[in-house]
């Protein structure tokens, strides 16, 4: 049985003049996670938040905080953003600093050890392959469906079949990023993929209600 189905809208597309209004605002349309995007500037072009920011979304909310690290040393920050509230906490496999395997392993070993749950992803040019050293040791693999770094990107379908592929080999969290709505969200659920996040689609629908019910329409 794969595991059920999440909806994870991403916050950097909400207004963040308001952010703890959107907090409250997508919980109660029904979100399943928060999905936080953390970037800086080296891994991606551009820059978001750090753990002050995390912490202040946890003290907002009620689910759980999906952390994703854009970052060219997520190595370095694990424990702030445990300490923030991160309950997933993703990390990208071709990160500068995680290049080298048993470094990559320990990065993993550590998020779960001080009590979080552990999430690798994967840009869409990197192949499946790649995270074969791994598999035994994430709880959740997010796949990217645009090039990290910004919202509102058209989503990849090549990168439908690395979902498919992970999902024969993974019962974990699968989990998809990137130009997410109600049609390429039910073809990454078709392919294996558990978790949708959705930015654009979710904070710039009329109703957040109705864009998080359409995620879920069979
Ligand atoms: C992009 C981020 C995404 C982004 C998705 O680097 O990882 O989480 O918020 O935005 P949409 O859903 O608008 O493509
Ligand atoms: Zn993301």
């Amino acid at each position: 049985m794969p595991p059920p189905l999440r909806v994870a809208p991403s916050l950097l597309a909400c207004d963040f003049g308001r952010l703890a209004e959107e907090v409250q605002a997508v919980q109660e349309a029904g979100a399943d996670w928060l999905h936080v995007d953390v970037m800086d500037g080296h891994f991606v072009p551009n820059l978001t938040i750090g753990p002050a920011v995390v912490e202040a979304i946890r003290k907002a909310s009620r689910v759980p905080l999906d952390v994703h690290l854009m970052l060219d040393h997520p190595e370095q920050y694990v424990k702030p953003f445990v300490d923030a509230g991160a309950y997933y906490l993703t990390v990208h496999v071709e990160a500068q600093g995680l290049r080298n395997e048993a470094v990559l392993l320990k990065t993993l070993a550590t998020i779960r050890s001080l009590g979080a749950k552990a999430g690798l992803s994967v840009r869409p040019r990197t192949t499946a392959e790649a995270l074969t050293p791994y598999l035994g040791a994430v709880d959740l693999i997010l796949v990217m469906s645009v090039e990290p770094g910004f919202g509102g990107q058209a989503f990849m379908p090549e990168v439908v079949p690395k979902v498919r592929a992970l999902r024969q080999r993974f019962a974990g969290e699968l989990e998809v990023d990137g130009g997410i709505n109600a049609l390429t969200g039910r073809a990454m659920r078709e392919a294996g993929a558990n978790v949708l996040v959705a930015g654009t689609y979710v904070f710039h629908a009329e109703s957040y209600r109705q864009a998080i019910a359409s995620l879920r329409e069979e």
